[in-house]
Parts: structure tokens; sequence; C-alpha cells
């Protein structure tokens, strides 16, 4: 069975300014694959290319080379894009309408059969919590409420796939919840969920995968927990009632120490661990744990992200 998303060497070159030209480099020979019902997180920091391939995927933009087949075909077959439902970064909705009537024209143009239009529109704005509220017209909308109805346009289609970029900004603690309990109940129907955050609570909450894109490549994937284990390749040590002349023999060894008054916390690298048993059990220093440290995908990020040297955007040239 084709994946719902798969990308092969995919890259984007972006020409800007005039009249010279210079390129930008977004995306680098991205290879992704989100299978069929499952939820794929897309992390990485501003400009790393997310919303980039995202559009190479709805065919908003063409690649500069490399491929995109959505459920293995080329997006720019209708057929692909029609088992699609979308969520932009900035959504901009037609904000002469009302919420209702900007999610029935969405699910007329997905081809909604016109008998089930009303059961359809209603069952969606319902679900994001816009009840009332969708009668009145979008321009008076607050942000949280013009996400809400524009995820309620991306559901309208029972689409296969969901492409979520940043849901949940600009949403209060419930659209927050209500954002994870959508994509969860998505996932139970089978649908495929690529999902686009800097929230990294939700995507650790929430994905099976993970890729991590910096500077328009693919640093790294996997499941939350297999990235942040291969990761944790440092020990923390909890030592009672040390004196304080032991720090000094520690610290050549270890990579950082926290004394709390009678009670000592070191980190080292693994490698390490026995030389610092060494020290502590000659100075008949009494080790009260010993445990390996996970990393958080948070830390994990900030750590691949200061590794890249590449804190925002993408390379020019
Ligand atoms: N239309 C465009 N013209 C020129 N450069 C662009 C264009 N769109 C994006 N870029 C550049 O491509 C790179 C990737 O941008 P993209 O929007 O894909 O990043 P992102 O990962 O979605 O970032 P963010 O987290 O801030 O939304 C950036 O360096 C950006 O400046
Ligand atoms: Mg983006």
């Amino acid at each position: 069975m084709a994946a719902a998303i798969q990308t092969e060497q995919l890259s984007k070159t972006y020409s800007v300014g005039f009249p010279v030209r210079k390129k930008v480099l977004a995306l680098q020979g991205l290879d992704l694959k989100v299978e069929e019902g499952e939820i794929y997180g897309l992390l990485g920091p501003n400009g790393a290319g997310k919303s980039t391939t995202i559009k190479l995927t709805l065919n908003l933009i063409r690649p500069t080379s490399g491929s995109v087949k959505v459920f293995g075909l080329d997006p720019s077959e209708p057929k692909a894009r029609a088992q699609i439902g979308f969520l932009p970064e900035n959504p901009a909705p037609y904000e002469y309408l009302t919420g209702v009537e900007f999610v029935t024209l969405a699910a007329q143009l997905v081809g909604v059969p016109s008998g089930e239009l009303k059961s359809r529109v209603s069952e969606v704005v319902e679900k994001v919590g816009m009840g009332t509220a969708a009668a009145l017209q979008i321009r008076r909308y607050s942000k949280g409420m013009i996400q809400r109805i524009s995820l309620a346009q991306a559901l309208v289609g029972r689409p296969k796939l969901l492409i979520l970029d940043e849901p949940t900004s600009g949403l209060d603690v419930l659209g927050r919840q209500l954002i994870r309990d959508v994509i969860v109940e998505e996932r139970k129907k089978g649908t495929a969920v690529l999902f686009c955050s800097h929230i990294i609570p939700d995507v650790e909450a929430l994905c099976d995968r993970v890729a991590l894109v910096i500077g328009g490549k693919n640093i790294r994937t996997g499941t939350v927990s297999s990235l942040i284990e291969s990761d944790s390749n440092q020990v923390e040590l909890v030592i009672d009632g040390a004196v304080a002349a032991l720090d000094e023999k520690l610290r050549p060894h270890v990579k950082q120490l926290d004394r709390l008054s009678e009670r000592v916390v070191v980190r080292c690298e693994e490698s390490a661990t026995n030389t610092v048993l060494k020290v502590l059990l000659e100075a008949n220093a009494r080790v009260v744990k010993l445990q390996r440290t996970k990393f958080t995908l948070e830390e994990l990020f900030i750590k691949a992200v200061k590794e890249s040297g590449q804190a925002v955007g993408s390379s020019m040239s």
C-alpha cells in the first residue's frame, strides 16, 4: 500500500531579490515517509523548511528536484489533493462569509454530496466547538475562532490525510486540547496526520513518529522515545554526605556538578562512569543513585539546532 506522503530527495530553491537574484535553499534533499493512519510530527526551527514541504505536498509550489507523492500519486493530480484536508499556517478564510457558509463552500469544493452538506457541516462545526458562533461573519472572529473554523474546513471532506501547519497557534488551553482530541480521533479512523509545530509538548504527546528538520534537511527521524534514547549517553549520579573537598577531584571527569548542602548531583559521559565511581569509592563516598539521563525532546531539539549551527532560516547562495 502506498504511503500517505513519500518524499525522495525533495529540494526547493527560491530565487529572491532584484536585479541580483539570490538563491534560498529551502529544502535540500528531504526524505520523509508518512504511513497511513499515523501521526507524523515535523519539528524544526523557524525557516527550516516545514511549510515549504507542506506546500510541495499540496502542489501549491513545484519542487526544484526530487519528488513528493501523495498515496502514490503526484500532488498535481486532483485525485491526490481530494484526499487531503489542510489547515494552513495563517488561515485567511473569506471574511464576509459566516463560518457555516465558509465550511459549506469548502464542502462543495471537495465534492460532498448536496444531500449531506448540512449534516456534514454542522458535524464539523460542532466538533471544533464553534456552535452558535458559526452563524457570525468571519470578520467578527478572534484569531482562535478563525483557527477553529479553518480546522472545520479541513475536516469536512473526511480526508484520508490531514495536514496541519502550526494548528495550535493562537489557541487557548481548551483550544489546544480540542486540537489534540481531534487529531487522536482522526488517527483512530485511520487518517494520516502530518503535524507541524513548535510546541514540543504537543509533538511529544501526539506523534507516533517525528522528523527533525533543520536547514532544509531531515536530521533525525524516529519515534519520540527512540530519538530521546539514542541521545542519552550521559549518566547522573547522586552522592550523599560527600565532603566539599571531593568536588575538585570530580570536576575533571564530570560535565556538571551541583552541590545541595551534603548531597551532590553529578552528570558525566557514560564512558567516564567507571572513573567517576573510582574517585567516589576511594573517597568512601555513598552513591545513592546512578541512572542514565533521559533527554527531553526539547533538550534534543536545542542540542541538534546548536550542532547544526543553523538557528533560523536556510542557506543562501
Ligand atoms: N516564497 C518564498 N520566497 C523566498 N524564500 C522563501 C519563500 N518561502 C519560504 N522561503 C524561505 O525558505 C526557507 C524555509 O521557509 P519555510 O516557510 O518552509 O520555513 P518553516 O520551517 O515553515 O518556518 P516557520 O517555523 O517559521 O514557519 C526560509 O529561509 C524562508 O525564508
Ligand atoms: Mg512554517
